[in-house]
């Protein structure tokens, strides 16, 4: 093996590991969930290794961020020689030219035709902040709401969170949220929200349910300003929908002069097996929403949409870190190994390789329900019951931990999928080796949850 992982030294959490825990604890407002002690100390391609000399395979890319995998020679290269001309110098207030390049750069690579323009961010929720505003004004406020999707996840900012609705915990507290946003079913093939139906059915279910329910008994057609959507629910489970679904909701939205915003922060950038993931079922937003692996790791994120569409005028909206130079040289340097690697085409192989290995499991185990996904973003779905499909969390939570320990990095998506994210990098034997011990974990807790 190329390189020396997974090695577990001492049982994780050790005791440098413990110590950092303790003093998070006390300093870190505790808001998130964090999956298990796992203390990063370094990372090289698709290996972490922690704070007590443990490593680890890494099926989680820091959540579908480092697609090239961890300080990528070319990444670290581009940032030093970057560090080495100016930090920041706020684009929006004044120009340079490495924005223009990057911004050129992404007009030739999304699915957008007739000419992109890009407004820079920091982070998914900022590039979904940006791309609800564009599109309400872009209608000028006649068409104030926006239809996401039941289990869709955006971002936690205020728009972001009053777009998502993939867990309750994300919205208790902070009502009241934005208003204008209409929440649709979305097509799950696995658990269809309307009962009795599968597969391609559902998906057309969910698009006439938007026809037939919303806007014939809550809101016009004219009204609504966008769908948003993810090609791909991330958070909510590592969900694909039915090949029918985007492209008849497209033909929706252009009957009815809605625009598409499509948000590929975590399916973008090769992850899928395609550049984007709407490629999967030619479909054309009109504003993207992209973040997580664009700047390598530094903080980047953009929305991108027709150049018709981004046309919100002089002061109306700008940050001050958004295309900062060095996570633009960062970004660059990303483009530049997945266009020279193909990675698009590596996703899709590792992929189709891993959707079997993890397929003939789920035939062998009772307790793996559902097997899904494209390219390098795939969810294994654990159930109590092959035939209620009753989501099985306590045997998600011990097969993460499970994994921990035995030196696989992967978490979890929406109620009880094992998500596997590594990078698209990831060295074939280190990959496959990442399978070996996911599934014979698959196994162990088989038998485990199996005798309750
Ligand atoms: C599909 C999708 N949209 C938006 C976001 C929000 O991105 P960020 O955490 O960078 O704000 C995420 C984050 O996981 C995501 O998966």
């Amino acid at each position: 093996m190329a390189v020396d992982a997974p090695r577990i030294v001492v049982e994780p959490p050790g005791p440098r590991a413990r110590e950092v825990l303790e003093r998070d604890e006390r300093v870190i407002m505790q808001s998130f969930t964090r999956w298990y002690p796992l203390v990063v100390k370094r990372g090289y391609g698709a290996v972490v290794e922690d704070v007590d000399g443990n490593r680890y395979i890494d099926f989680n890319a820091g959540i579908a961020v480092l697609n090239v995998g961890h300080n990528h020679p070319r990444v670290v290269e581009a940032v030093k020689r970057q560090l080495e001309r100016f930090l920041h110098y706020s684009l929006t207030d004044f120009y340079y030219e490495e924005a223009v390049s990057a911004a050129e750069r992404l007009a030739r690579s999304v699915p957008i035709s007739g000419g992109a323009k890009t407004f820079f961010t920091n982070s998914g929720a900022e590039s979904i902040e940006a791309s609800i505003k564009v599109v309400r004004a872009f209608f000028r406020g006649t068409r104030p709401y926006i239809i996401s999707f039941l289990g869709g996840f955006h971002g936690r900012t205020y728009g972001a969170m009053s777009a998502s609705a993939s867990k309750p915990v994300h919205r208790a507290r902070f009502y009241p949220l934005v208003p204008g946003f209409i929440h649709a079913p979305y097509p799950d093939p696995y658990r269809c929200p309307f009962p009795g139906l599968e597969g391609e059915a559902c998906g057309e279910a969910a698009v006439s349910y938007i026809e037939d329910y919303i806007f014939s008994k809550l809101v016009d057609p004219g009204e609504v300003a966008a769908f948003l959507f993810e090609p791909i629910q991330g958070e909510g489970g590592y969900v694909v929908p039915p090949d029918s679904f985007l492209p008849s909701l497209q033909k929706l939205a252009r009957k009815h002069g809605i625009l598409l915003i499509a948000d590929e922060v975590q399916t973008g950038f090769a992850r899928t097996g395609r550049m984007f993931a709407v490629e999967h079922w030619g479909v054309e937003p009109d504003v993207m929403a992209l973040a997580k692996a664009m700047g390598g790791g530094l903080p980047l994120g953009a929305a991108v949409g027709r150049s018709e569409v981004m046309s919100l005028p002089r002061g109306s909206h700008a940050n001050t870190f958004g295309g900062n130079p060095v996570a633009l040289a960062a970004f660059n340097a990303v483009m530049d190994v997945i266009e020279g690697e193909r990675l698009w085409e590596r996703s899709q192989r590792l992929g189709e390789k891993a959707l079997k290995i993890l397929g003939e499991a789920a035939e062998e185990l009772s307790i793996v329900g559902h097997v899904r996904g494209k390219g390098l973003m795939i969810g294994v779905e654990l159930v109590r019951d092959e035939n209620t499909r009753e989501p099985h969390k306590e045997a998600l939570a011990w097969v993460l931990d499970r994994s921990f320990k035995r030196g696989l990095l992967v978490i979890g998506a929406g109620v009880s999928a094992v998500r596997i994210a590594p990078p698209l990098t990831i060295e074939e034997e280190l990959f496959d080796r990442g399978l070996e011990i996911l599934v014979e974990v698959l196994r162990e807790a088989d038998r485990r949850f199996s005798q309750v």
